[in-house]
């Protein structure tokens, strides 16, 4: 019996398997809203035999959002985006959907990955950027506003506007971003947060922002409907942000009622070295849920099905979540449930690719 294909319940959802396909941002969108290319992406994806779909990083306001292309959930437009998204995948697959919420804080404002991943130059329209502290990501980047009392409001506001939103649009879980030194995270790290108010200075301050923020939109989510948390493991910096630090914002985070968090690290500081390997992540993942038992899941690097399996048989993780392994083969879980012995419901427009159809001879490719 796999590991890997055994059901995962979290609230009233229950996840057919416990492959998450990890939130990847499109850069796509128009003014924050979906189109045809969510629908192709999202519809594949959809047919992928995964247990959980995470939307891309939707952002909370048109200003909080990390280049032009990326999503929102800000306005009526954006939700009706969505919604047509969501409609097309529903209409053909049962594969839960839940979307990422977050504010790219001081690294908003910036190119696609295509276009050079810098600052948005002056003719490329960029805009200002508000953060933790008025420190830039790096040179060259925009020094941001530090956030007032008001602000903070506001935007801690506009995480429980989409949270509404993404509510009234059926969605079936909610993921909070507080990794990847977007805004919430620059709240944790003390490399970048320099605040001399209650939102800064020990770790419990650091963290109050982004558990406020946690709290407020848990106020607003459905109570039968799971949400998570998408945590910073790690700055990879000495004198930085770590995993005994994820540990407290994980318990923290469990006592209010976040069901599960999945451990990524990275993001705050552009010099840090992140060893970047298979499971590289997988150890901040175990330590978080041996510390505070809540229902954790790795990320990054997680390529194979005996690897996912593995991590999830020596308890260093309750679910696995696959990015770029998703996007290299789209039927990733079909190609794990083969090697893993493993059944797994196809759609019959493609029930004549079943594994038990060749007669040994399954492509598994990467998997
Ligand atoms: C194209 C792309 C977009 C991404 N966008 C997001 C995002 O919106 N939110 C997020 O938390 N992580 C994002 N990530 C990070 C992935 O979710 C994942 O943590 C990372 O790629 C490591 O996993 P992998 O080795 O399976 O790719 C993105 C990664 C890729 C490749």
């Amino acid at each position: 019996m796999s590991l890997l294909f055994s059901p995962l319940q979290l609230r009233s959802l229950e996840l057919p398997n416990r492959i998450q396909v990890s939130p990847m941002c499109q850069y796509s969108a128009v003014d924050g809203s979906m189109n045809d290319w969510h629908l192709m992406h999202y519809g594949s994806l959809a047919l992928a035999g995964a247990g959980l779909i995470v939307m891309e990083a939707t952002h909370v306001t048109a200003q909080g959002r990390i280049t032009h292309g990326c999503s929102g959930l800000y306005s009526d437009d954006n939700a009706a985006a969505l919604a047509r998204v969501l409609a097309f995948c529903r209409k053909h697959s049962a594969v839960p959907i839940g979307i990422q919420i977050g504010h790219a804080g001081r690294k908003a404002s910036s190119e696609r990955p295509w276009e050079g991943r810098g600052a948005l130059k002056a003719d490329a329209a960029p805009w200002p950027v508000a953060g933790a502290s008025a420190l830039p990501f790096a040179e060259g980047w925009p020094v941001p506003e530090a956030l007032d009392r008001e602000g903070l409001r506001a935007i801690r506001d506009a995480f429980v506007h989409s949270t509404e939103r993404a509510a009234a649009l059926g969605i079936d879980l909610v993921e909070l971003h507080s990794a990847h030194g977007y805004l919430l995270s620059t709240f944790l790290s003390p490399l970048s947060n320099r605040r001399t108010d209650e939102y800064g200075g020990s770790r419990e301050n650091r963290m109050r922002y982004p558990l406020e923020t946690f709290a407020a939109m848990r106020a607003a989510w459905p109570a039968d409907r799971p949400m998570g948390v998408r945590i910073h493991g790690s700055d990879w910096i000495d004198g930085g942000w770590g995993v005994e630090d994820a540990v407290a914002y994980a318990g923290a985070l469990k006592a209010l009622g976040c069901d599960y968090v999945t451990v990524s690290s990275g993001g705050v500081d552009g010099a840090a070295q992140i060893p970047v390997g298979p499971g590289y992540q997988t150890g901040l993942a175990a330590t978080v849920r041996r510390e505070t038992g809540i229902i954790t899941c790795a990320v990054g690097m997680i390529t194979g099905a005996a690897q996912a399996e593995a991590i999830l048989a020596d308890g260093q993780a309750d679910q696995v979540a696959l990015a770029r392994g998703m996007l290299f083969n789209k039927h990733w879980p079909w190609a794990a449930a083969a090697a893993l012995g493993a059944s797994i419901p196809l759609p019959p427009q493609y029930a004549r690719a079943a594994a038990q159809t060749w007669r040994g001879t399954i492509p598994t490719g990467a998997a």
